[in-house]
């Protein structure tokens, strides 16, 4: 039984390393999946490989749920199926992304230590049986997680088919908060770090408010329980060592590693809109290269806009546009979906040259080959359960195909955005814990309305945490951002007086970063710039809308606005509201400063983007309807425009050069076939235009 304190503590982040070069994982774009041989037959690797040089597959994700088919028992291996693995895909020049195993410890461990698994905030233990069941806390799944790591490292840790090592399995998806003992001793250690001590702990949390001061550490536990009315503060600062608690396991596997390796390690993350399981802007600098799960949704009507913002918030969280790695997506249904529907024919291709456009150097899928057997007995896979009369397989080709011939993108960079929209998780986790206002708003949701706004009219934005530097942006976006610390307050606050154009939407600035609120007029952290406050806020219920003067209405939010130094653009038109402002604006040096106090309408949140695009002078990379999506690359002397038509008509747009997927020349207009894709070499406009990137390689 494992007692007692645990021996280490989380590392509170320290601040983003610069990055090293960018690791080249194949000689073009890396095209592949997760493979796992283990669930098969010997004798289908063989067809496994010869079918995966026919689709032109480089790389592979290999043991990344293996630990029990290795470790049969207490530090009993057998590696000869792995062994066998490696060499088959060795000598078929298969490169490997080798993953370290510890997403799924193995049954005698955990029937053995059935304590290492996650607690809920009701005091229910997670029984063994799923993946990442440990609790990040548990120094007993660490010693023997870091003792298979080590043994996996020391045996292929200089094979040279391994071109990447991939750390666990999506760190946190399932045990992101643990609420047991150990977990509550390793909270108090981080607070004791974050805070410096007990007294500013109190101070920081205002636990005055029903007496809940605390007198001794023992009395600090995470939140615990479904009374529905926790600390917010406390909420929030569990949600930040859960984070860190998880990094720290990431950085000690990656520590092991090291030690026998220098092939670059990362771990595949999901990026998606909306507040993530752990604060992946804090975990992307200690990754060599970037890499992200992401499944669209069917039941999603902008399903390609969402992995647009999938790959923006990449790329804003990957030091310098850096190249980033698709690891995980679907040629399918997933089978965690409610209805888990097939994509519709050419989607696989366009889906997946879109994160390419948005910076991936590489596309990979959930997985090789469809599982029999198992939880995921009915996941789209490349080589799907029909086999290759599938249409899947023969999409899986052809991308191989295409992928190949867009090879000479690999290191380029998407262009340097001029618009940010600025995205935090502990603002997206702020939003949803503790008595609000409103507790059902979505954070996700108005992030992808205003990207929705910009993507639409082909205008590139980067999702930025609010650390980032702005100083390269016409355009800083930033709804929702709850909580706010004071650094980054005045930061955003600067953008227009040095001539940029800033829109903040209501809840935002509302609280410091500790979930104070900042009192005198929200958004206390922004009101000065925005020359607006409000001091009421009218949720609405569901089904009420609330008019505005622009012929338009909001559903779910409303606030009394005064102004002070800004103009209403738009006004409340109905409610106790009417007249007042509910869109400002306030001119500032050459910019603007613009507070928009309700989740608008997509009609009118369309003609401020319109007027934003045109104060602040931002590009469109081509002149087209919504649904034409078009996006650049370039790196030295060269620049690629990928054009992609999720319409169900042809769309033509003024573009030329050399199509790299069909091989045509077009121009100076360009037709991009209904749901088709275009990637055009471009003439190389005039010097100036593209700031020059570089492409940085790691032989
Ligand atoms: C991912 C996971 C994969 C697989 C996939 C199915 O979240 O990393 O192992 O389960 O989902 O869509």
């Amino acid at each position: 039984m494992e007692t007692g304190t645990p021996d280490f503590v989380p590392a509170v982040v320290p601040a983003r390393p610069g990055p090293g070069p960018t690791p080249r994982l194949a000689d073009g774009l890396a095209y592949g999946g997760d493979y796992n041989p283990e669930q098969f037959p010997r004798d289908v690797w063989d067809e496994d490989v010869r079918l995966m040089r026919e689709a032109g597959v480089n790389l592979v994700t290999l043991g990344v749920f293996a630990w029990g088919t290795v470790e049969t028992a207490d530090g009993e291996r057998d590696w000869t199926w792995m062994d066998e693995a490696v060499d088959l895909l060795e000598r078929n020049g298969i490169g490997i992304d080798l993953a370290t195993p510890t997403a799924a410890p193995p049954q005698w461990l955990l029937t053995a230590h059935p304590e290492i698994a996650p607690v809920l905030a009701d005091g229910y233990r997670e029984p063994a049986g799923g993946r990442n069941a440990w609790c990040p806390a548990s120094l007993l799944y660490r010693r023997h997680a870091l003792r298979q790591v080590e043994s996996l490292a020391e045996r292929y840790g200089r094979h040279p088919s391994v071109r990447l090592w991939h750390v666990g399995n999506e760190l946190g998806g399932g045990n992101a908060r643990c609420h047991c003992e150990r977990s509550a001793a390793a909270f108090r250690e981080w607070l004791a770090r974050r805070h410096g001590s007990l007294e500013a702990v109190n101070a920081a949390w205002g636990t005055e408010q029903w007496g809940h001061r605390y007198g001794r550490w023992e009395e600090v536990m995470p939140p615990l329980g479904r009374h529905g009315a926790p600390n917010p503060a406390l909420f929030l600062d569990y949600e930040r060592y859960s984070s860190d608690a998880l990094l720290s396991h990431y950085l000690a596997e990656k520590e092991v590693i090291e030690r026998h390796s220098d092939v670059p390690v990362t771990t595949n993350l999901m990026v998606g809109a909306g507040a993530q399981v752990v604060d992946y802007a804090s975990w992307a600098p200690h990754t060599a290269v970037a890499a992200n799960d992401h499944y669209t949704s069917v039941d999603d009507p902008l399903r390609e806009q969402d992995l647009a913002f999938s790959g923006d918030r990449m790329r804003g969280m990957a030091a310098d546009r850096r190249p980033w790695l698709l690891m995980e997506s679907s040629t399918g249904g997933p089978s965690w979906q409610r209805r888990n529907r097939a994509k519709d024919p050419g989607e696989i291709l366009r889906h997946s040259l879109g994160h390419v456009a948005r910076g991936a150097d590489g596309v990979m899928f959930f997985q090789w080959r469809a599982s029999t057997s198992g939880a995921e007995q009915f996941h789209s896979a490349m080589l799907p359960h029909t086999g290759t009369r599938s249409r899947v397989w023969k999409e899986v080709v052809e991308l191989g195909a295409r992928l190949k011939s867009l090879a000479e993108i690999r290191g380029t960079r998407v262009e340097a955005a001029k618009a940010a929209i600025v995205v935090d998780d502990p603002a997206g986790w702020a939003l949803r814990h503790g008595l609000k206002p409103h507790r059902d708003l979505s954070y996700g949701r108005e992030l992808r309305a205003w990207h929705r706004a910009l993507w639409d009219r082909q205008v590139l934005c980067d999702v930025v945490p609010p650390d980032r530097d702005l100083d390269g942006y016409d355009l800083v976006i930033v709804p929702n951002l709850l909580v706010v610390d004071r650094a980054a307050a005045d930061r955003l606050s600067s953008v227009p007086e040095r001539g940029g154009t800033l829109l903040v939407t209501y809840l935002s600035g509302i609280c410091e970063a500790d979930s104070k609120v900042i009192t005198g007029g929200f958004p206390g952290a922004f009101r000065d710039v925005l020359g607006a406050w409000s001091d009421e806020f009218y949720p609405l219920q569901e089904g009420e809308a609330v008019e505005l003067d622009d012929g338009t209405a909001v559903t779910d939010w409303t606030e009394r606005v005064h102004l002070d130094g800004a103009e209403a653009v738009v006004r409340y038109a109905s409610s106790s509201l009417a007249d007042g402002p509910a869109v400002t604006r306030r001119a500032v040096g050459g910019g603007a400063a613009w507070y928009v106090s309700a989740p608008l309408a997509a009609e009118s949140a369309d003609r401020i983007a319109a007027r934003l695009i045109a104060d602040a002078g931002l590009e469109r990379a081509a002149e087209a309807e919504p649904g034409l999506e078009a996006v650049r690359r370039t790196g030295p002397g060269r620049s690629y425009l990928f054009l992609l038509n999720h319409d169900d008509t042809d769309r033509t747009v003024a573009a030329e050069g050399h199509d790299l997927l069909s091989g045509d020349r077009v121009g100076p207009e360009t037709t991009v076939p209904a749901g088709g894709v275009r990637v055009l070499r471009e003439p190389v406009r005039q010097p100036g235009h593209h700031a020059p990137d570089h492409i940085e390689d790691r032989p």
